[in-house]
């Protein structure tokens, strides 16, 4: 086996809050009694790996699922247990972006966040099954600029049912 040699680290918390219809990712909902005993899984895992990986890692992923809709003490006991990175990314819902969740993910060492906003066109988030509109996307994004994050980026799907390609390229609709 190759010793130390990974230097890029993607870690999976199912857990999300409703399934999206449109969703091919391995998600679950509900079961949130079971978000510690995930976590001690992760890292039991960790451990069995961490000869592999490099002391300092280029990036860390903590991807979903929902890691936002993490039981906040266990997201923290990750993190905290994760290998230091150049870059720390965590995939939020902006539904689950508060001002102090924004700091919780800053203290924990988290730089760059990156937003489901799918749609900023309210009837094409509808037939995503979307929970968050894009008034909580723009929450979102200021609750986290103002914790210090300057490395945000947004998901945008295209080819929702209904959405052409003008549509796309104005993104959000003329007010
Ligand atoms: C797996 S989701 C996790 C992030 C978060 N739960 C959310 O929904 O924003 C990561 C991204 O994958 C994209 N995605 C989800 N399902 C997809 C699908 N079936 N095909 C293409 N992209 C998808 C969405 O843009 C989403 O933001
Ligand atoms: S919130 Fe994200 S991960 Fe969860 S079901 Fe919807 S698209 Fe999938």
């Amino acid at each position: 086996m190759t010793v130390g040699s990974v230097r890029h680290l993607y870690v999976h918390l199912p857990f999300c809050a409703h399934r999206c219809g449109y969703c091919d990712f391995v998600t679950v909902v509900g079961r949130e009694g079971e978000h510690g005993r995930y976590v001690s899984a992760l890292l039991a895992e960790l451990e069995l790996e961490r000869r592999r990986l490099d002391d300092t890692l280029d990036t860390v992923f903590l991807g979903g699922g929902t890691p936002t809709f993490t039981e906040a003490r266990e997201l923290r006991r990750l993190l905290d247990a994760l290998p230091d990175a150049a870059e720390v990314t965590v995939e939020a819902n902006p539904e689950t972006v508060t001002p102090e969740l924004a700091a919780e993910l800053r203290a924990a060492g988290v730089n760059r966040v990156s937003l489901g906003a799918q749609s900023f066109r309210p009837q094409l988030l509808e037939v995503l099954e979307r929970l968050a509109g894009p008034d909580a996307v723009r929450r979102a994004f200021y609750s986290l600029r103002d914790a210090g994050f300057d490395n945000i980026s947004l998901d945008l799907i295209y080819g929702i049912p209904g959405q052409s390609a003008p549509i796309w390229t104005r993104i959000s609709p003329r007010r």
